[in-house]
Order: C-alpha cells, then structure tokens, then sequence
C-alpha cells in the first residue's frame, strides 16, 4: 500500500530566528525549503532597529537564499526605548516592516537593548494602532524574583491586560506561548480578533521534565522554557483546536553547540530541519492532522492581512530521520531538535 500523504497549501512561520553570516547562510535554506514566508525576528547583535537596518539585512538574506527558493522574509523592528515612530511608520509603509517587536529588556537572548519600561514607548505603539502594524510581544516579565517557570504569566496580568487597555485598537501576537494561562487568555480576547498567538513544534512535544531527563539537556533549553505537562496539553489542544488566533511560529533559534554545551549556555532550540514534520507528528498524535492547515496556513496570513499561498506542500507517512547536526563555516556546528531521532513524516516536495 502508498503510503499516506497530507497535501497542504504552503506554510508560513509567523516566528524565526535567522541569524547572519555563517549561520544565516547555513539555516535558511530549511526554512527557504518549508515556508512561503517567515516572521523574521530582529534580535541581531546590534538590532534591527531602524527602517534602513531591516533593509540591508532583508537584502542579505535574500542574498543568501538557494538557487530558486521561493521564499518572502517578512522583516520586524526591535522595539528600543528610543524607537523613532517616524521611522518605524516609514519603513511600514514602504513594505520594509510587517510588524514590530517588544524584548523587554533582558528577557531572552540579544535583548539587552529591549524596552526597560512598556511605558516609555506608549507613544510609538500609538503610532502602530494607528497604522495596523502589529505588536509582536516576546511575553515574560524580567524580575529575577519572578520564578522563570511563573514570568509569562505575570506578565500576562502585570504588562499585556493594561497594554490591551491603554491601546485598544492596537494588534498583538502573543509570541510562543508556553503556558495554559496565556492560552486562556488568548481565547478569552478572541472576539476582538486583535490578538493572536504562536506556538512553537518543541513546546508540543516537551515539558519541563525533558530538558532534566537523566541529566541536564542544554539543547532543550530555550525561552520561554517548557512548562508542566499540564501547559503542554494546554498548546497541543489549542494548536490542534483550529481556533484563529492560534498559528504556527517555530522560533527556531539556532546557536553553535560551543554556545549549548558549556557553564552558561544559549536558551533557543533548532527545529527548523524539520518544523512542518515535527507540527505533522505532534497533530496526528492528537488526532488532529485535518487541523494542520488552519494553524500552518491559513491563521497567521488572515491574523496579518495578507493573502493565502497559492502554492500547496505534500507529506509522506513515512520514517524520517531527523538531520544530525548542521556544519557552520567556522568548524562549528548546530545540533537540530530531536536530532538523529525517527518522524513519521516526511516533506517530499513543495509544489
Ligand atoms: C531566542 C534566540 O536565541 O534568539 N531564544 C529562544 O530561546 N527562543 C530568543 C527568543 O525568541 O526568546
Ligand atoms: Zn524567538
């Protein structure tokens, strides 16, 4: 018997880290490969901050594209305290930005320059209530008497619910959600079709418990960190649940092995090998592969007004091994979430 196959319309991925360099040109073909487009996150040492930032680097990674990939890179603007609204308006409106991004300082990986205070740039999210641009918001609070394992969802209560208030027309993602709390509170702003959400392949599939499973596994560490098992049934379901506001955002985050493996390493986990068959496995264990295109392809583009693909993907049931790990230029390399392990699904061809 053929094995099965699941054609869907091209996905995109509302959340990815491309890096530069090297690493840009060793990690974008997968998701070029993949994804019509892709939410590219500004977090480059130093940031994407301006209109003319976004310009170059969108001009190197499509320099750095593969012979005939097919593929958009939708760029952000790191939201600092000294974001210039003129700028940020400008590059809206000449197409350079599709969203911009809020790193509260210190949050997470190159967030250094993040806003110290929500407060200090209600002026700029005016501006981008004003002219639709979405707020995309990387949600914890940076308290270091906060416990990680409580930042997103004090943040949810202390930062976003009076953000929403302060700007009620303003659009959010809610990026990566990790938690049951913030699934709720997601579903409970969906009538306003203002908010929308990420989920990432890896928080489907581990909790908190994995990234200590038999010693510490410093490639399953990564920001927000995985919950309970509780919160990651909490994801499968709304992910599965077909629900607007919910779409696919890897937010693969790649770093050297020497960054992983060592006293301090990297938070951020590397699934963009394998991201549309990592979402594929996650789904048909939930019993929820008909749901897959709604949050592949379908939620992110109607959440950001733009138009569906056109262009469909195909799948195959059958045993893939994950890449091992990825060779960078300089001797190093990037080690894939799940590497070297078995999916059930295969990308065969984008069409
Ligand atoms: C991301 C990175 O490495 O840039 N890391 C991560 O753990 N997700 C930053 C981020 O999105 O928080
Ligand atoms: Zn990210």
């Amino acid at each position: 018997m053929p094995a099965a196959r699941l054609t869907l319309r091209r996905p995109d991925d509302w959340h990815v880290h491309l890096r530069d360099g090297a690493m840009l040109k060793a990690v974008l073909p997968f998701t070029a490969q993949q994804f019509a487009r892709a939410i590219v996150m500004p977090n480059l040492k130093p940031p994407v901050a301006t209109a003319a930032d976004a310009e170059a680097y969108r001009a190197r990674i499509l320099e750095a594209l593969p012979a005939g990939a097919r593929f958009t890179p939708l760029m952000t603007c790191y939201l600092t305290d000294a974001t210039d609204a003129d700028d940020l308006a400008r590059g809206a409106a000449s197409g350079v930005f599709t969203a911009a991004k809020l790193y509260p300082a210190n949050a997470t990986t190159n967030s250094a320059f993040g806003v110290t205070d929500i407060r200090r740039i209600d002026g700029v999210l005016a501006r981008m209530a004003e002219i639709g641009l979405p707020l995309l918001i990387h949600g914890e609070v940076t308290d270091p008497d906060v416990d990680i394992f409580d930042r997103e969802a004090v943040f949810l209560d202390q930062v976003l619910s009076p953000l929403l208030d302060r700007h009620p027309t303003l659009r959010v993602v809610l990026e990566h959600v990790t938690t049951k709390e913030a699934v709720d509170f997601v579903r409970a702003h969906a009538a306003s079709g203002r908010i929308g959400a990420t989920i990432t392949a890896h928080h489907l599939f581990i909790n908190r418990s994995h990234i200590f499973a038999g010693g510490i596994r410093p490639h399953l560490y990564c920001l927000p960190i995985a919950k309970r098992e509780v919160h990651r049934r909490a994801l499968v379901e709304a992910a599965t649940s077909g629900e607007g506001p919910f779409f696919l955002g890897t937010d693969t985050a790649p770093h050297a092995v020497t960054a992983k493996e060592t006293a301090c390493g990297c938070a951020g986990c590397f699934t963009a090998p394998s991201a549309i068959e990592l979402y594929a496995q996650a789904f048909e264990e939930a019993g929820a592969l008909g749901k897959l295109e709604a949050f592949a392809s379908l939620n992110g583009p109607r959440f950001y007004r733009l138009p569906l693909n056109e262009e469909r993907i195909v799948l195959e049931r059958v045993p893939s091994k994950v890449a091992d790990v990825v060779l960078l230029a300089e001797g190093d390399g990037i080690l894939p979430f799940k590497s070297g392990e078995t999916l059930d699904w295969r990308l065969i061809r984008a069409e």
